[in-house]
């Protein structure tokens, strides 16, 4: 089998996950979007908005890796977990059965109004 690559970008613009987080329907958001461990991690940074942002544009850079690649039509946010490695760098875990031949890798950047995130999945 040949391997092929499809590539995923998403840009976020931090304010509005921090305005989700704020509003009355700010559990609602978190529980439907991350798993605990990811909340857990975001929560325990100063400024959770931030990484709750990197995490919201890696899972929508994903979503688009996964799209392009039509293996599959529509996937959940919270079937896409990211978590940092030992060394802070984040690893993808994909919760669904029919993608576990597939490697995704993404990458996380933010700086001043900005999220933004870029993923690739290797089949
Ligand atoms: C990794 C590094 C390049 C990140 O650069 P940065 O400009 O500070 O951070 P950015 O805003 O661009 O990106 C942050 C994201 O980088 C990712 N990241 C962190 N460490 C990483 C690593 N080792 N490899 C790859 N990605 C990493 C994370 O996803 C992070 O987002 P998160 O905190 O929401 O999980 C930088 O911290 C570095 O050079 N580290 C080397 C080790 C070091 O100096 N550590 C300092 C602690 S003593």
């Amino acid at each position: 089998m040949v391997a092929d690559s499809y590539p995923g970008i998403d840009i976020v613009v931090i304010q509005r996950i921090r305005t989700l987080l704020t509003s009355n329907h700010s559990q609602q958001f978190i529980n439907r979007t991350f798993t605990s461990k990811e909340k857990e991690y975001c929560q325990s940074k100063p400024d959770s908005a931030i990484h709750f942002a990197g995490r919201f544009a890696a899972k929508e850079a994903i979503k688009k890796c996964i799209m392009s690649s039509g293996e599959i039509s529509i996937i959940a946010f919270k079937d896409i977990e990211i978590l940092p490695n030992e060394l802070g760098a984040p690893v993808v875990n994909i919760v669904s059965e029919s993608l576990n031949e597939y490697k995704c890798r993404v990458s996380i950047s933010h700086d001043g109004e900005y999220a933004i995130a870029n993923a690739i999945f290797t089949l």
